[in-house]
C-alpha cells in the first residue's frame, strides 16, 4: 500500500505543502517536491556533504533526514543565500578566490560555511579546516575553499563591526 503524508516544509521562508512517502529524504523533497535543485545529491549516505542545508541554524546532511522530520523547522538552501540581488559574502568569496571548479560540491560547502560562520565568525583556522574537511570536493580544490571561507569570515566580521559602530561616533 502506498502510504503518504502531507508535510509542510518551510524553505527559505516560503511554505511548501508536499505529499510524500514517510521514507522520502529531505533532499529528495527539497529537489523534487519543492523544485529547489540547487542542493545536490552525491553519496546519499551521509559521507560527501553535497546535500548540506541549514535546519534551525545547524548544517544538516539532507540525505540523512526524512522530510517528515523537517516539518515545522526553518530550512535554508543555497537558493536563499542571495538577498536583494546581492550575493552572500561566502558566495562572493568563493567566486573571488576560485573556491569552485565543477561546482558540484559548492552548494554543500556554501551552506556548511554559512552555518559555521553565523555561529562563530571568529572561528580559528584549525577548527575551520576540521569542519570543512567533513565535506568532499572531487575536484580537490580544498585550499581555495578554505581560503574563500577565511576571506568570507573576515568580510562578515568587518560588516558586523560596521553595524555595531554608533552613527554619531563620527
Ligand atoms: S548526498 Fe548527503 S552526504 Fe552525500
Ligand atoms: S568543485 Fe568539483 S567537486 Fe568540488
Amino acid at each position: 500500500m502506498d502510504v503518504k503524508a502531507i508535510v509542510k516544509l518551510t524553505v527559505n521562508g516560503q511554505d511548501y505543502r508536499v505529499d510524500v512517502e514517510p521514507r522520502r529524504t529531505l533532499v529528495d523533497a527539497i529537489r523534487r517536491d519543492c523544485g529547489l535543485t540547487g542542493t545536490h545529491i552525491g553519496c546519499e549516505h551521509g559521507v560527501c556533504g553535497a546535500c548540506t542545508v541549514i535546519v534551525d541554524g545547524d548544517p544538516v546532511r539532507a540525505c540523512l533526514m526524512f522530510a517528515v522530520q523537517a516539518e515545522g523547522k526553518d530550512i535554508r538552501t543555497v537558493e536563499g543565500l542571495t538577498a536583494d540581488n546581492e550575493l552572500h559574502p561566502v558566495q562572493k568569496a568563493f567566486m573571488e578566490h576560485h573556491g569552485l571548479q565543477c561546482g558540484f560540491c559548492t552548494p554543500g560547502f556554501l551552506m556548511l560555511a554559512v552555518a559555521v560562520l553565523e555561529r562563530d565568525p571568529d572561528i580559528g583556522d584549525d577548527a575551520l579546516i576540521d569542519i570543512l574537511s567533513s565535506n568532499l570536493c572531487r575536484c580537490t580544490g580544498y585550499q581555495n575553499i578554505v581560503r574563500a571561507v577565511r576571506m568570507a569570515a573576515a568580510d562578515m566580521r568587518e560588516r558586523s563591526r560596521c553595524r555595531d559602530v554608533p552613527e554619531n561616533k563620527f
